[in-house]
């Protein structure tokens, strides 16, 4: 039946509904995030979304039929290990982060390696002209023919263009330039953006094709947020990294075809993104050395180890609260560890400023990560560099303990292969591992044994 509602306001950040207007936001606490948009339905009464065919009487799992969905390589490995080994045929993927990191060069550079492969895929642009894309695809390297390229922002010329070509993946790029006739409200407004979304999944679903969709991240509110539209795709993935470094990181938020929590890592050159095979070495490049704060910690990212630089600066204070600040880790976290610290060690911190800092601007929350931060912290405190073969993991806990993480196997074997010599460890974790070929391994089970470990 046709249904017209007027008068519905949404959170521009989080899709939240609601029939009057509010300051702040039940769903997801953004003040003055809240829009009025007028939802008007066509009577075509396809409320329901079946994404599966007629599959109106339910079944045993037994009934239901599967072919081996082969996965199609990206042609970027680094892409491929985000998305759980390649792209599925029929999926709906979300690549969201701030304007200018770099989401339509890699998308651009997908298209590019897939139509090498053989593979025809549709590059659909809201946002650029065609001689902008030429313009930007000149960087990048050649292109097939394989490879289609369309500006449009009506989604019912998309949808038609997609059913005649039939190509195995296309790209919108981006999903909140994208208009719906049969919504009335502007593009990028939440309706419209859930809307789009609904009919592109639909379209993945019934035929099969791979949709890769751009989606803003905004901070004004101005337009609808990716966050949206989590729970409608299949895999979301979030490219992070400040815009002023060179490096980007994809990191998988919800996959239902693989983990997430895997990153991969990327380098923008003159000529695209190019793979960064091996992270530890790219995040460690430019350490200081015999520098008194700088600590070499390990975190896990999924299944990889990354090594990473944790930086400290510990100084007197010259107001009556010190400054505490934390860039790239969790502040709340630091300001523990250094209350932890204060009343285990005897260290008069609170009298002090305190800086932490995870080089090369990546962010980083594992706990594993606390002790390497302990370290920092001490060693700047007393301006005492640390042996820079060493690297330090552990978590901390609020007696002072230091306790076992997970995967501390790899996480040597990291550190060897990047020629670390020392690995100060959990004391569980050192006494539970075989020795480990020209690394010594130092466990310690207080904050203490760390302490004296280092001097
Ligand atoms: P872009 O991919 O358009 O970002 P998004 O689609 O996420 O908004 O832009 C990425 C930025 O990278 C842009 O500012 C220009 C730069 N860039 C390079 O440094 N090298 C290149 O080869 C390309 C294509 C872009
Ligand atoms: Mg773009």
């Amino acid at each position: 039946m046709a249904k017209a509602k007027t008068n519905v306001f949404f959170c521009q950040e989080c899709g939240y509904e609601s029939a009057k207007w509010m300051g702040q936001c039940p769903g997801c606490r953004a003040w003055n995030s809240f829009v009025e948009e007028p939802v008007v339905k066509a009577a075509s009464g396809k409320a329901s979304m079946r994404v599966s065919g007629n599959a109106a009487k339910p079944v045993t799992l037994e009934e239901i039929e599967t072919s081996e969905t082969e996965r199609i390589s990206s042609g970027m490995a680094e892409l491929d290990r985000v998305l759980g080994g390649g792209i599925v045929p029929g999926s709906l993927v979300l690549v969201g982060g701030d304007p200018g990191i770099g989401k339509s060069t890699i998308l651009l550079q997908v298209c590019k390696n897939l139509a090498a492969a053989g593979v025809s895929t549709l590059y659909v642009s809201g946002e650029e002209s065609l001689k902008q894309i030429k313009m930007r695809a000149a960087r990048i390297g050649t292109f097939t023919n394989d490879v289609r390229f369309m500006c449009e922002t009506s989604l019912t010329e998309i949808e038609n263009t997609i059913t005649k070509e039939n190509p195995k993946v296309a790209v919108i790029d981006s999903i909140q330039t994208m208009c719906n006739e049969e919504i009335s409200s502007a593009p990028g407004s939440v309706s419209q953006v859930r809307e789009s979304t609904s009919v592109l999944m639909q379209l993945a679903k019934k035929q099969g094709v791979m949709i890769f969709i751009v989606g803003h991240v905004t901070k004004e509110g101005t337009v609808a947020g990716p966050r949206v539209l989590e729970h409608m795709v299949d895999t979301v993935l979030y490219f992070e990294g400040d815009r002023h470094a060179a490096y980007r990181i994809l990191r998988g938020v919800k996959n239902r075809f693989g983990s997430t929590n895997e990153i991969g890592v990327f380098e923008m050159r003159e000529d695209g993104l190019a793979e960064v095979a091996n992270p530890s070495e790219y995040m460690l490049s430019g350490r200081p050395e015999n520098a008194s704060g700088s600590v070499v910690a390990c975190s896990m990212e999924g299944t990889r180890p990354i090594l990473v630089e944790i930086q400290s600066l510990v100084c007197r204070t010259s107001f009556g609260i010190p400054r505490r600040t934390a860039a790239g880790t969790d502040f709340n976290r630091v300001n523990l560890l250094l209350a932890v610290l204060e009343k285990r060690l005897n260290m008069p911190l609170s009298s002090c400023d305190a800086y932490i800092n995870i080089a090369g601007g990546i962010r980083m929350n594992e706990p594993a990560i606390d002790l390497a931060m302990v370290l920092a912290i001490i060693s700047s405190y007393q301006d005492k560099p640390i042996d820079e073969k060493t690297i330090v993991f552990g978590e901390v806990g609020l007696s002072g303990e230091v306790r076992a993480v997970s995967m501390a196997r790899q996480r040597v074997m990291e550190a060897k292969k990047l020629g670390f010599r020392r690995v100060i460890l959990p004391k569980v974790s050192a006494d539970s591992m075989e020795a480990v070929d020209g690394i010594q391994l130092i466990g310690v089970a207080t904050v203490l044994d760390a302490m004296r470990s280092i001097s």
